[in-house]
């Protein structure tokens, strides 16, 4: 091993009771830490377990792209988590801003966000965040959270990407100690999701005690009516549905009236 390795054990013990990396699995080698990470899930790991690597010789990132893992340069790692349909929706944004903030917090460095989810310093993109969901019968199984931060290497230049990628070290103008930046990392994503969860269970609540759903329902809006069952609510919180002609149609405001026969 020709580089520091991380002490997680130190950055285990430094976090605050906010919900990610009490547990961190540290391997030398894997071929993703979303293969590793979606195996504990399988196995039903506690939530919040992390699981970090130096190298994947498999490294994915969104549209089926490669992500590159030099060993001792930069964090790869993912996240075991147990979140209903309306958290696991948002994860990538919350998570863009959790590592945002943690860049502020340990390099001073001010980061920006591309849609939706890439965290960019000056224009060059030094994180990337992908979440794979597993849903079963409608719910969310899991979801696996994988968070890849250039450090102090820029990854290869890649052709396809679209995007210029660079990292922290060669924006901040000196090489960047990973320790304190991984432990700021845990620390905010902790934090955002359990705010995220926080309103997933109001989410939960709100749809539990909706009395509109199953209902055969006429909404009217401006000069508009609609009616039909209404089946379910959007993630975005828009009404669905159902006309008699078995079309659907999604809507986002008008007064609902049920339809008693
Ligand atoms: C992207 O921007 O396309 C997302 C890149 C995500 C990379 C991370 S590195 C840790 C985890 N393991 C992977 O194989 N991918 C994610």
């Amino acid at each position: 091993m020709d580089y520091r390795a991380l002490d997680v054990e130190s950055i285990q013990s430094r976090l605050s009771a906010a919900p990610v990396g009490h547990t961190i699995s540290y391997l030398a080698q894997v071929t993703s830490t979303m293969d590793v990470a979606r195996e504990k899930a399988v196995g039903r790991a506690p939530e919040g377990l992390v699981v970090a690597a130096e190298e994947q010789t498999a490294g994915r990132g969104r549209f089926g792209r490669n992500w590159v893992s030099v060993p001792g340069k930069n964090l790869s790692f993912s996240v075991v988590l147990y979140p209903n349909l309306w958290v696991a929706n948002r994860l990538a944004i919350g998570a863009s801003v959790a590592v945002m903030r943690a860049i502020r917090e340990a390099t001073g460095l001010q980061p920006s966000v591309k849609w939706p989810n890439d965290v960019m310093v000056n224009g060059k993109k030094v994180c990337g965040i992908l979440v794979e969901t597993e849903v079963q019968n409608g719910g969310v199984r899991h979801a696996i959270l994988g968070v890849g931060v250039n450090v102090n290497l820029d990854p290869p230049a890649h052709l396809e990407t679209g995007y210029r990628a660079g990292c922290l070290a060669a924006e901040l103008g000196e090489e960047i100690p990973r320790e304190e930046l991984f432990r700021a990392v845990l620390e905010e994503l902790g934090l955002v999701y359990a705010e995220l969860k926080g309103w997933g269970l109001s989410w939960e609540e709100w749809q539990a005690t909706m009395e509109t759903l199953g209902q055969e329902v006429r909404v009217q809006w401006d000069t508009h009516v609609e009616e039909g069952v209404a089946e379910r609510v959007d993630p975005d919180g828009n009404l669905v549905l159902s006309r008699g002609d078995g079309t659907t149609t999604t809507i986002s405001a008008g007064e609902v009236t049920l339809q008693r026969r």
